[in-house]
Formats: structure tokens, C-alpha cells, sequence
């Protein structure tokens, strides 16, 4: 049986997601686009939008684990996936034998991954991420060079990539950027002098891809945020016109009217008078609206911000209508769209992410992210749906998506 879509559901624009394509695109021309489709491609949904960016020329999909590149492969995406962490040997393997391009990030991970291809008779691809200033996952050692070059001496592996990942791109000061960079050039140069060369060698992220997007000796980039519509911090070049992705919607479902002094909701934080009135929106912290916004969210109406009123419960939240009017005198009824965050305030009244991120203290990728498997993810074109994600049934799509 079908089971009717909630109201509260996650728009995903696909004309936006299409046209940051092609601005980051233009950003760094020519250079191999690698999108960051980790954590669901930050709450949109992987395969809507790796079908998406498959057709836009993506070359590879980046990954954060072994299910996820599970979950491209086995929806059908053909491209390579990079899962861009180092892996405990069970892992590894299973991805291995699936076709996952794996990352090396020490010379005993190397090891370990030869002799297990060796063992199965297979070559295994792999790219290097190497430890320029991020201090994580990636390779970090007191001669590179030679931890490389012994890497390369490991049979049964093909070592097609060299990546690195900045830690500050984000930030107006780009001196450690240029340092990551330069140590990144040294080495690469170094290798090739020693006859190593790689197919793909990628460093930029959304900070770095629209504040420093320097080619010398990169031909890739791992557009993550940026993709989605949203810039990763106040402080990068905002010039570009990217478009926000998702739009967090949901619908009135029952409007109270009091005729005495009451409160709403957990803790009783909020008190209503005579004349109140309040509508009950079915969208919690359960959903990851954060229950930090009680008392302190806005969500759009027609053009107009209007409060949350209490707690963020797990399953609603409560809006206070009592002042709202259209221009024209309209109030607010059952059934009414809201806009909860990635809305347009001098447009839809909605509240954008970023507005959500600045009252929970955090940044916009937490906020998409946090948007769970229970909304549906509605995937349109030019104002059409055209797909479908939701937790019963995965992902549909329809017609060419
Ligand atoms: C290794 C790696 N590359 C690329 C990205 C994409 O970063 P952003 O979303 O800032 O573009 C990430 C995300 O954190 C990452 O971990």
C-alpha cells in the first residue's frame, strides 16, 4: 500500500543543485568535479543527487563509509566512489571486492591492503590522502616522500589519486591554506622527479573551490556545501549565486484559539493570553529540527517570520499566529504552508539555513544534515516532482530525474 506523503517534507530543488554544479564548475574549468555525497549528500538524499551529478559529468563520488558507497552501488551509480577514510580490515574488504576506490593514509593500511589483494588475486584502486595541515586521517609522516614512494612498491595495488583536505578554507585569512597548498606542490613535484605521477590529484573544498581556486598541480575538487546551495562560512568570497538546495516545509495541522490564560507546551515556557492563537506545525526534534530553536525559531507564512512559541517537542513545534495578518487581512488557516529553514525571508518569510545555524551556534552543514531519513526528501524539476525519497520506500524516481 502506499502510504500518503506527511506535510512536512525536505524540497529538493534540482535546478538549483544543476546550476552550483556549473558555477563551481566554472570556478575551476576543466578540473574533475568529485562531489561530497558523504551523510547523504548532507541530507539531500545520495542517489537523487549522484543520479543528478552523474549526468552533469561528475568523474568520481566521495564518500565518508563503506555503506554508503553501498547504498550509490547497489541504486545503480556506475561512477567511481572514493570513501575518503581509512577502514578496519572487514570494511576495507567488503568494499574492496566491491569496486570501491579506496583511501591509504599509512604505509601499515597500504600493506594490509596489498596483502589482501594479493591474496584474492585482484588489484585494488586506491588514492593516497595525504596529511597536509587537517592533522586527521590523512597520511602523516616525517618523510612523505619515502612513505610514498614504499607505498608504491606494495604489489597488487593501483594508486591512481593524491588528495589532501584543508582545514581553514572557510577563513578570511588564507596564509594556512597557501602553506597546505604549497606543501601539497613540493611533494607532488618531488614524486614526479622520482617517475610518480597520479591521475587525479585534488585538494579543493567549497572554501578553497570559491576563494583559491589555484590549479598548480591540482586537476579535481571535492565540492561538498557549496553544491548544496550554501556557503560554508560569513567569512568566504559570497559573490557566486549559489541556490539553496533544500527547503524544509511542513503544514498547519490544528490552529488553538484561548479564551484563557494557558501555557504550550513541555516546561510550560510559554504563556498565552485570552485571544492567543497558536498553530501546531508536525515537525519536531525527532525529525532534526533542532529543539534549540524553542522560543527562539521562526518560521515562515506567507511572507512573514512568525515564532515558535515553547518547546520544540519531538514530533511538533507551535507557532504563535495571534498578531498575523496578510496585508489584505488573511489569517493564517489549517492546512497553511510553512517554511522551516532553506526559505527566502524577504520572499517566503522562511527562515534560510544559515538563520537556523546562527540560532543553534552552529554551521549550516549540521543543520542539513540533521534533516532525517523520516522527511521525505521531494525531489523536483522546474517546480515538478519528479522523484521521491522517504524511510518505508527508499528512493523512486520517475521519468529521467
Ligand atoms: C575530505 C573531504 N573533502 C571534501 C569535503 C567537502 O567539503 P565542503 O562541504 O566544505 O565543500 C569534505 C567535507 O567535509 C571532506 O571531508
Amino acid at each position: 500500500m502506499q502510504v500518503p506523503l506527511r506535510p512536512t517534507r525536505a524540497l529538493i530543488n534540482l535546478d538549483a543543485l544543476r546550476s552550483n554544479y556549473r558555477l563551481l564548475s566554472a570556478q575551476m574549468p576543466g578540473a574533475v568535479v568529485i562531489p561530497a555525497l558523504k551523510a547523504n549528500a548532507y541530507g539531500h538524499g545520495a542517489l537523487a543527487i549522484a543520479q543528478e551529478c552523474q549526468e552533469l559529468g561528475a568523474t568520481m563520488f566521495a564518500v565518508a563509509t563503506v555503506e554508503e558507497f553501498f547504498i550509490l552501488r547497489d541504486g545503480g551509480i556506475s561512477l567511481p566512489v572514493l570513501i575518503l577514510q581509512e577502514l578496519f580490515a572487514e570494511e576495507a574488504e567488503a568494499a574492496a571486492l566491491a569496486g570501491a576506490v579506496l583511501t591509504i593514509a599509512s604505509l601499515k593500511y597500504a600493506k594490509q591492503l596489498s596483502e589482501f589483494a594479493s591474496r584474492q588475486k585482484i588489484t585494488l584502486t586506491t588514492q593516497i590522502n595525504l596529511d597536509t595541515g587537517m592533522g586527521r586521517m590523512g597520511l602523516h609522516s616525517a618523510n612523505p616522500l619515502e612513505a610514498i614512494r614504499a607505498i608504491f612498491a606494495l604489489g597488487s595495488l593501483n594508486i591512481e589519486g593524491l588528495f589532501s583536505h584543508f582545514s581553514t578554507s572557510d577563513e578570511a585569512g588564507k596564509t594556512f591554506v597557501q602553506t597546505q597548498m604549497a606543501s601539497f606542490r613540493t611533494l607532488s613535484r618531488a614524486l614526479a622527479e622520482k617517475g610518480i605521477s597520479f591521475r587525479y590529484q585534488h585538494m579543493a573544498n567549497s572554501g578553497a573551490i570559491l576563494d583559491t581556486p589555484d590549479r598548480d598541480p591540482f586537476n579535481g575538487f571535492r565540492p561538498g556545501i557549496a553544491l548544496y546551495g550554501l556557503f560554508p562560512s560569513t567569512e568566504v568570497n559570497r559573490t557566486l549565486p549559489l541556490a539553496p538546495v533544500m527547503k524544509v516545509v511542513s503544514r498547519i495541522v490544528k490552529i488553538n484559539e484561548y479564551d484563557r490564560p494557558w501555557t504550550v507546551g513541555y516546561g510550560r515556557t510559554y504563556a498565552v493570553n485570552p485571544g492567543s492563537r497558536i498553530a501546531i506545525v508536525p515537525i519536531g526534534y525527532g525529525d532534526g529540527y533542532p529543539r534549540g530553536l524553542s522560543n527562539r525559531g521562526k518560521v515562515g507564512w506567507k511572507g512573514q517570520s512568525l515564532p515558535v512559541a515553547g518547546r520544540v517537542s519531538m514530533d511538533m513545534i507551535a507557532i504563535d499566529l495571534t498578531r498575523t495578518r496578510t496585508p489584505d487581512g488573511q489569517k493564517p488557516q489549517v492546512g497553511d504552508e510553512v517554511i522551516l529553514l532553506g526559505g527566502s525571508p524577504k520572499i517566503d518569510g522562511g527562515p534560510t539555513t544559515e538563520d537556523i545555524a546562527n540560532l543553534q551556534e552552529t554551521i549550516a552543514y549540521e543543520i542539513t544534515c540533521g534533516i532525517n531519513a523520516r522527511v521525505p526528501r521531494i525531489y523536483l524539476r522546474e517546480g515538478r516532482m519528479v522523484g521521491v525519497e522517504t524511510l518505508r520506500e527508499g528512493y523512486r524516481s520517475w521519468g529521467s530525474i
